[in-house]
C-alpha cells in the first residue's frame, strides 16, 4: 500500500506561533525513512500553501479567529487528501494545529458513507463560534465536521455533514468546555475520558473503542492530536493539560490499531517545535506513526 504523506503548516487556527513547523520537524524525525523501513511506498506531496493574514486577527464579530486563511487552506487540504484516496493510497497528514482536521476529514469522507473517526486529544474540539472560550478554530472541527458551526467551515469540500455522531470516539479527553459537555450528551458522542483510561487501561479502552467505532462504518479516521499525551512525553504543544496518556500507553493503542487494521487514514497534528525539548514532540509523533503501520522490535 502507498502512503501520500501532506503536510499541513497550519498555525493559524490557535494563537501561539510555531505549530507551522510541525510538519518540517516530523521529516527532520525521519518520518518518511521510518515508513520505507516498513516497506511501504511513500509518496511526500509537500506543503499545503498557507495564506497569511495581513495581521494577526483580533476576534472578529463571529469569534473565528482568521477564518478566511483557515477555510482556505482546508480547501486546498480537502482536494489533495481526495486525490491521495482516489488513487487509493493512504492519506498520511501532518500538522500545523488541529483546524486540519476540517479539511482531512472533507477529504475523506467523501468516499465512505460512514466514515468512523477515533480522535486523541486532551480536548473535545468540539466547540462552534458561539460556546469557545478562545474564538480558536483548532478546538472546533469536530463540530464542524459534525456539521456544527459557521457554514464557511461546515460547507467546506461542498458537502456536510461529514461524519455522525454515532461513529465517533474520543480518548484522553480532560479539558471540556461546558459547551463541548453539553454537545456530547446532546449527540451521545462516546468519550474515553483519561478516567476510563486509568480505570479500564488502555488495552480494554482500544478495544471498547475499536468496537464502538467499527460498527457500522466502512473506513476509520485517526486524528491523533499530540496534547493527548502527557506534557512530560509531549511537551512541544500549544496547550498542553496535566495528566495525559503515556508514552507507552499511547503506543500500545497505536499497536492495537496495527494489528486490526482497520484505520483508512490518519492525523497527526499540534506539534509545536518552538516549545519543544529538542524535537521530543515531533520524535515521539513519529515514532507512534511507526507503531500505527506495524513496527515492531521482534
Ligand atoms: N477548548 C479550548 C478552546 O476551544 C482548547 C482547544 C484546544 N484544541 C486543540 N486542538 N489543541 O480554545
Ligand atoms: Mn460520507
Ligand atoms: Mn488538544
Ligand atoms: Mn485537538
Amino acid at each position: 500500500k502507498k502512503i501520500s504523506i501532506i503536510g499541513v503548516p497550519m498555525d493559524l487556527g490557535q494563537t501561539r506561533r510555531g505549530v507551522d513547523m510541525g510538519p518540517s520537524a516530523m521529516r527532520y524525525a525521519g518520518v518518511v525513512e521510518r515508513l520505507e523501513a516498513l516497506n511501504f511506498e511513500v509518496d511526500d506531496r509537500g506543503d499545503v500553501e498557507i495564506g497569511r493574514p495581513n495581521k494577526l486577527d483580533v476576534k472578529n464579530d463571529k469569534n473565528l479567529k482568521d477564518l478566511n486563511e483557515v477555510v482556505k487552506a482546508n480547501e486546498i487540504l480537502a482536494d489533495a487528501v481526495s486525490n491521495a484516496v482516489e488513487k487509493g493510497n493512504f492519506p498520511l497528514v501532518l500538522g500545523g494545529d488541529h483546524s486540519i482536521a476540517i479539511g482531512t476529514l472533507a477529504g475523506v469522507a467523501n468516499k465512505y458513507e460512514n466514515l468512523g473517526v477515533i480522535w486523541f486529544d486532551a480536548h473535545g474540539d468540539l466547540n462552534t463560534g458561539d460556546t469557545s472560550p478562545s474564538g480558536n478554530i483548532h478546538g472546533m472541527p469536530l463540530a464542524v465536521s459534525l456539521g456544527i458551526g459557521d457554514t464557511s467551515l461546515t460547507k467546506i469540500g461542498g458537502y456536510a455533514p461529514k461524519i455522525k455522531p454515532e461513529n465517533i470516539v474520543i480518548i484522553g479527553a480532560r479539558s471540556l468546555d461546558d459547551g463541548e459537555k453539553e454537545l456530547i450528551k446532546e449527540k451521545g458522542i462516546k468519550v474515553f475520558t483519561m478516567h476510563e483510561i486509568d480505570r479500564l487501561g488502555m488495552t480494554n479502552v482500544m478495544e471498547e473503542a475499536i468496537s464502538h467505532v467499527s460498527q457500522k462504518t466502512d473506513g476509520i479516521h485517526l486524528s491523533l492530536d499530540l496534547d493527548a499525551l502527557d506534557p512530560i512525553d509531549a511537551p512541544g504543544v500549544g496547550t498542553p493539560v496535566i495528566g495525559g496518556t503515556t508514552y507507552r500507553e499511547t503506543h500500545l493503542a497505536m499497536e492495537i490499531l496495527a494489528e486490526r487494521d482497520l484505520i483508512t487514514s490518519a492525523e497527526f497534528v499540534e506539534v509545536n517545535p518552538i516549545l519543544d525539548n529538542k524535537n521530543s514532540t515531533a520524535e515521539a509523533a513519529v515514532g507512534l506513526i511507526g507503531s500505527l503501520f506495524g513496527e515492531k522490535l521482534l
